[in-house]
């Protein structure tokens, strides 16, 4: 739409962004759109020039947020392609996302294929350097126009892409942290395990809260006893006992995080003790005060692994270790770096190839999709 901020009309040319891309700001040419229609399944699967897509007012996703998201990254590789990390899992959490939300599941290839298509029409949009890559956004929304309340019959599954340096622009300066008390992100039963638009929007008032107390991020505690850490953001957390690492587990309300479970085996695999359990609040305060908590990392796939160096509540603030970034975070951060850009072994074949040498299609014959939409048309 003419005038929006970092469309291709309206920014600045690609060297330019290039050198300084940010987070999320500018948009590559092209995107990738798959629809998908209620007694007609995925269709029309097609690479195009990033352009604004046909919504009406009436649009059911902008009244009930009946929309889906992913995130991941590709990095560059010498030879010209690139490489994410476990896009499989991503395309496997995409499906339970859209469970979820009542929605058509996109078959693993199709989402694979899109990313692949993406990563070759636009390679020249990866940034070099160090902790820089092209962020890949996949998601999926209602297409369809009504007010009735209803899952809709059309969805539009679209990919766009982002080049960027650091979510947090600093790299590994440790972030302080909000207790947040008064708001919840997830309760039992609800969407907080799918990655969905709406529990974006649910967060933002205590991540206001958050800045409002000075704090950088803001983190979310169980709805039911408002006590068990669940998540910080958009960023799953690690709490380090000397060689334990500790994770809140998986209850539901929290998102599964494809980094979370990476570091999990990582951290196996360096001779760390790495387990799922539960931490509350007070513990976390008593174990930072009595030394026994020696460090807590978030993670998460835009900024990777960042230091949490010190926390405020309601009932004061404490710091975590010394406040700056600890040993064992500083390792999980530069051995998960290494991986993604190729520079360390990958015993678990976690990488996977994007965008390799070959024609970029523009969009796929029915033929071609024939195999690969094997999920039933609703
Ligand atoms: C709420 C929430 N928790 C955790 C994460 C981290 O997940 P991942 O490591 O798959 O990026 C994210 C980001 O996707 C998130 O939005």
């Amino acid at each position: 739409m003419p005038g929006m901020p970092g469309s291709a009309d309206h920014r600045p040319g690609r060297e330019e962004i290039l050198r300084s891309p940010g987070f999320g700001r500018y948009f590559t040419d092209h995107m990738v759109t798959v629809a998908w229609e209620a007694g007609r399944g995925w269709h029309d699967a097609r690479l195009t020039r990033y352009a604004p897509l046909p919504i009406e007012p009436a649009n059911m996703t902008l009244q009930y947020a009946q929309t889906v998201l992913e995130g991941l990254k590709a990095h560059r590789r010498s030879g010209g392609a690139a490489a994410a990390l476990r896009p499989h899992v991503h395309a496997r959490r995409f499906q339970a996302s859209a469970r979820r939300m009542a929605m058509p599941e996109l078959p693993e290839e199709l989402f694979l294929r899109a990313l692949d298509a993406m990563v070759r029409a636009d390679r020249d949009w990866i940034p070099s350097g160090p902790g820089r890559s092209l962020y890949l956004r996949p998601f999926m929304f209602a297409h369809e126009s009504g007010f009735g309340v209803r899952a809709a019959d059309s969805y539009l599954f679209v990919v766009v892409a982002s080049p960027n340096d650091s979510y947090f622009g600093t790299g590994a300066r440790p972030v302080s942290v909000w207790l947040c008390e008064d708001y919840a992100r997830a309760v039992p039963g609800g969407t907080g395990a799918a990655k969905a638009g709406a529990n974006y929007a649910a967060s933002l008032l205590g991540q206001a809260q958050a800045a409002e107390h000075g704090c950088d991020q803001v983190v979310w505690l169980d709805a039911v006893e408002r006590r068990w850490v669940e998540e910080m953001g958009a960023m799953n957390l690690f709490f380090v006992y000397g060689d334990r690492l500790v994770t809140p587990a998986l209850t539901g309300s929290l998102l599964p995080g494809v980094t979370r479970s990476t570091l999990l085996a990582l951290a196996r695999d360096l001779g760390y003790r790495a387990e799922e359990g539960r931490i509350s609040a007070e513990q976390w305060r008593r174990d930072a005060e009595s030394g026994a908590l020696t460090e807590v990392f978030a993670c998460g796939t835009a900024a990777g692994v960042a230091p949490v160096g010190s926390v405020t509540s309601a009932a004061g603030t404490w710091a975590v270790g010394d406040g700056g970034a600890g040993p064992v975070t500083g390792r999980l951060r530069a051995e998960l770096l290494a991986l993604q850009e190729g520079t360390a072994p990958d015993p678990h074949g976690w990488m996977h190839e994007l965008g390799g040498p070959g024609p970029v299609a523009l969009s796929w014959p029915a033929a071609d999709l024939r195999g690969l939409l094997r999920t039933p048309a609703r």
